[in-house]
């Protein structure tokens, strides 16, 4: 047994804020979470927790701020290099840059140099799970799920399916190979340590009615799976798809149609969704994932944060379209895009986002997202005076939320001094 007290503020919330009391906030000035074998064993007040261990080693952050271990719901692992890539929208995008660095990924040691890379720099920005698209290659499957393994981390991925003449020759599969490599992926990492396979068509526009089809039969067979896509991100992107897909009532119905469309369900971007769409969302009980960094960037357009109303909501970076490996940028972008649609997020709502809402979108509250006796040990320790600016602004804060927001709104990676991954720090000095 391997047991540690980590000391510190802690801050962690049991549920959405906007639904919860004060009840469901927890914040400990001076804090303590003990960890026992990778979990969370017990949290409260360090002079308690002290008391009661006194012979534990501990890892004492001071005046810093614990919180759950950052959730990036929805990414591209594969496109790392070619983040901020200059003038393109959407389309033009994924042909520009995208699709030229996916090829790349044919090479296992090239793919296995940037899941480790990508891993480490999610992990300096206090990002302790992700789910990444990976490329139509299932090498690249592997070197992510293994840069994971190697890591302790828990990590969300599945092989980006393309058979549709609209992607390039170089990275397309077939409908048989997509279900075939996609399944022998599954068999090989879901539920391997603290890994899980998702199923993973790139969005209708690049797959043949076939291969829709292939995957939809993959999910009835592996339900417990979850299924991820895109939808309704750009206004060009959704009448391409309408037309390739005439008999289509909608986006959705691409989906629907052919067996992909449940609660295990995450769908990316989701900006232009029509009423049909986001009432047949709502009745299956899907999720979606709001990528604000990409929306802004690409220019795709202002996710609509009413919908949490209906459906559950997570949080993502969508690198490479998005701007930054940062869940803290990430949480800026929302908040400036719900400020545009006349709503402020609360810091309280914006922390909510990147742990426990993405968690809950991905299925794995309970598991992560929350600094809570039985969760698993990831932990980010923000430092809130990381720069001059944010210091200054910090300074004068009345409560933890004013004193986060400054760390929220202008922090990076230079906020995160420590991240644990099941109870390990990854950061060396
Ligand atoms: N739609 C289909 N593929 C992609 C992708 O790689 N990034 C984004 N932002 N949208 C997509
Ligand atoms: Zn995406």
């Amino acid at each position: 047994m391997t047991e540690r007290l980590i000391l510190g503020q802690t801050l962690s919330l049991d549920a959405d804020p906007r639904l919860t009391g004060p009840e469901a906030v927890h914040h400990e000035r001076h804090g303590a979470v003990l960890i026992r074998d990778g979990r969370i064993a017990e949290v409260g007040p360090a002079p308690e927790l002290r008391a009661r261990h006194p012979a534990l080693p501990v890892d004492d952050h001071g005046a810093a701020l614990i919180v759950p271990g950052f959730v990036d719901a929805h990414a591209h692992y594969p496109q790392t290099a070619i983040i901020a890539s200059w003038g393109k929208r959407l389309i033009d995008w994924l042909n520009t840059y995208t699709f030229p660095e996916e090829a790349r990924f044919s090479d296992p040691a090239y793919a296995r140099e940037v899941a480790g890379r990508y891993l480490d720099l999610l992990l300096v920005n206090g990002t302790t799970t992700v789910c990444s698209y990976c490329t139509i290659h299932p090498a690249s499957v592997d070197a992510i799920f293994e840069a994971a393994e190697a890591r302790g981390m828990r990590v969300l991925a599945g092989k980006t399916c393309m058979d549709r003449e609209t992607a390039p020759p170089f990275l397309r599969d077939t409908a048989q190979s997509a279900y075939d490599d996609s399944l022998a992926l599954l068999r090989r990492w879901h539920g391997r340590g603290r890994l899980s396979y998702v199923i993973t068509p790139r969005f209708s526009p690049t797959s043949t009615v076939a291969q829709l089809d292939a995957l939809g039969s993959l999910w009835a067979e592996h339900p417990d799976c979850l299924m991820q896509t895109h939808i309704s991100e750009q206004t060009d992107e959704i009448a391409w798809a309408k037309s390739l897909y005439p008999e289509a009532r909608d986006y959705l119905d691409t989906y629907e149609t052919y067996g992909l469309l449940g609660r295990n369900g995450l769908y990316g971007h989701a900006i232009h969704l029509e009423p049909r769409e986001i009432d047949r969302l709502a009745e299956v009980g899907a999720a979606l994932v709001h990528c604000p960094t990409s929306n802004t960037f690409i220019g795709s357009g202002l996710f609509d944060m009413g919908l949490r109303a209906r459906l559950r909501v997570g949080l993502a970076t969508d690198t490479g379209g998005g701007s930054s490996f940062s869940m803290l940028r990430t949480m800026a972008a929302a908040y400036e895009v719900a400020q545009l649609r006349g709503t402020a997020l609360h810091p309280s709502e914006l922390l909510w986002l990147a742990t426990g809402a993405s968690a809950e979108a991905l299925g794995l509250q309970g598991h992560i997202g929350r600094i809570a006796p039985g969760c698993e040990a990831d932990l980010t320790v923000l430092d809130l005076a990381s720069t001059p600016a944010i210091a200054q602004a910090t300074e004068r804060a009345g409560d933890i939320w004013e004193a986060l927001f400054p760390t929220i709104m202008m922090g990076d990676d230079r906020a995160v001094t420590q991240t644990y991954v099941a109870g390990k720090p990854m950061k060396t000095a």
